[in-house]
């Protein structure tokens, strides 16, 4: 398929009628036959084009950080017994198990920075991915069938659109330029009484984190080399959340101790780290190549039993539910 010609647009026939012009929220011009070959979607009020290649429409975004640093895993299903049942509970500091408790089946769920999506939620929900980065964007369309090239802070959605938003390790990715108008966008496309779930990093002076922004290493290693330009403290989330219009419903915080996980520690396997630390990112980094996914389980599960004895303010990571104002 030459670029710029494409059969099918990567997206349902839900998330198709919900789309709307970036910039001034009217509606697209669509094709009606989803076959039909489309090079530019235009919007009907202001005339923005969009371009679409290979079925996926791009909505005025161009991040080369990203274009070469998103995320393409596309995570795993699981099975209805029992080590299915536990292997969800435990996956991602219980965050799919949350959002399955939350949200219910069949429902509009949008994930901003998705990487390549979750294999899990897409049998379970109407998914659309909304990513920035070019690499990305391909995998979630093809585990989502919906998603777009864009960004959390200018959402190509009508408003009041979805039942649900999710992301997980997006939020710090945002940095101070531009994070009042995405979570003010996601307010906006979500329903009334509309929920949104974040799984996200914390900043925090405690236990490991505290220690190693002292490093000289730390801003390379954590914030640079991953665009972590938005870490913030648990009450600026929250000040965050409030002036938007969210309610907190659910806080799960985790990572207080040095325990921290795999790959906090096995990122820690640079040249720049020395002595103890590096020696034990090396093993982190051995053990997750090679004992994953259990590893991983294991290490939730012992921060499961540590966690809940420290400090809130400590947590290195957050799950927080929220609830649009209706
Ligand atoms: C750390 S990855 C997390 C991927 C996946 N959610 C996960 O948990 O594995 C962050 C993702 O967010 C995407 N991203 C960063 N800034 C974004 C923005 N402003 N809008 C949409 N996506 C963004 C990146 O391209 C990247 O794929
Ligand atoms: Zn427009």
């Amino acid at each position: 398929m030459s670029s710029g010609r494409l059969s099918y647009l990567s997206i349902s026939k839900g998330w198709r009628s919900r789309l709307a012009c970036p910039r001034c929220h009217a509606s697209l011009e669509l094709p009606d036959d989803m076959a039909e070959s489309v090079q530019h979607l235009v919007c009907t009020s202001c005339h923005a084009r969009y371009p679409a290649s290979q079925g996926i429409i791009n909505f005025g975004v161009n991040n080369t950080f990203y274009d070469h640093h998103g995320f393409t895993s596309t995570g795993r299903n699981f099975s209805n017994g029992p080590v299915g049942k536990l292997g969800l509970y435990l996956a991602r500091s219980h965050f799919l198990y949350d959002i399955a408790q939350a949200v219910p089946p069949g429902s509009a769920v949008i994930e901003v920075g998705p990487g390549g999506g979750s294999r899990f939620l897409a049998e379970r929900y109407d998914m659309l991915g909304i990513e920035l980065s070019s690499a990305s964007v391909r995998y979630a369309a093809s585990t989502y069938g919906s998603a777009v090239q864009a960004t959390v802070a200018s959402l190509p959605l009508a408003n009041g659109c979805a039942d649900a938003l999710i992301s997980s390790f997006l939020l710090e990715h945002l940095g101070p330029e531009m994070i009042e108008q995405s979570v003010s966008e996601m307010a906006r496309v979500l329903k009334p009484n509309g929920q949104m779930l974040h799984f996200f990093d914390v900043d925090t002076d405690a236990s490991f984190v505290g220690w190693a922004k002292r490093q000289p290493w730390y801003d390379a290693i954590f914030i640079d080399s991953k665009g972590h330009h938005g870490m913030r403290f648990l009450n600026e989330w929250q000040r965050l959340f409030a002036d938007a219009g969210f309610a907190v419903e659910v806080r799960r915080l985790s990572c207080k101790s040095w325990l921290q996980d795999l790959s906090v520690w096995g990122a820690l396997d640079q040249p720049q780290v020395t002595g103890i630390a590096r020696r034990i990112g090396h093993a982190a980094a051995v053990v997750r190549k090679w004992i994953n996914p259990g590893a991983d389980l294991a290490i939730n599960a012992l921060n499961d039993l540590v966690d809940p004895l420290l400090p809130d303010d400590w947590a290195a990571k957050a799950i927080v539910l929220l609830r649009k104002s209706g």
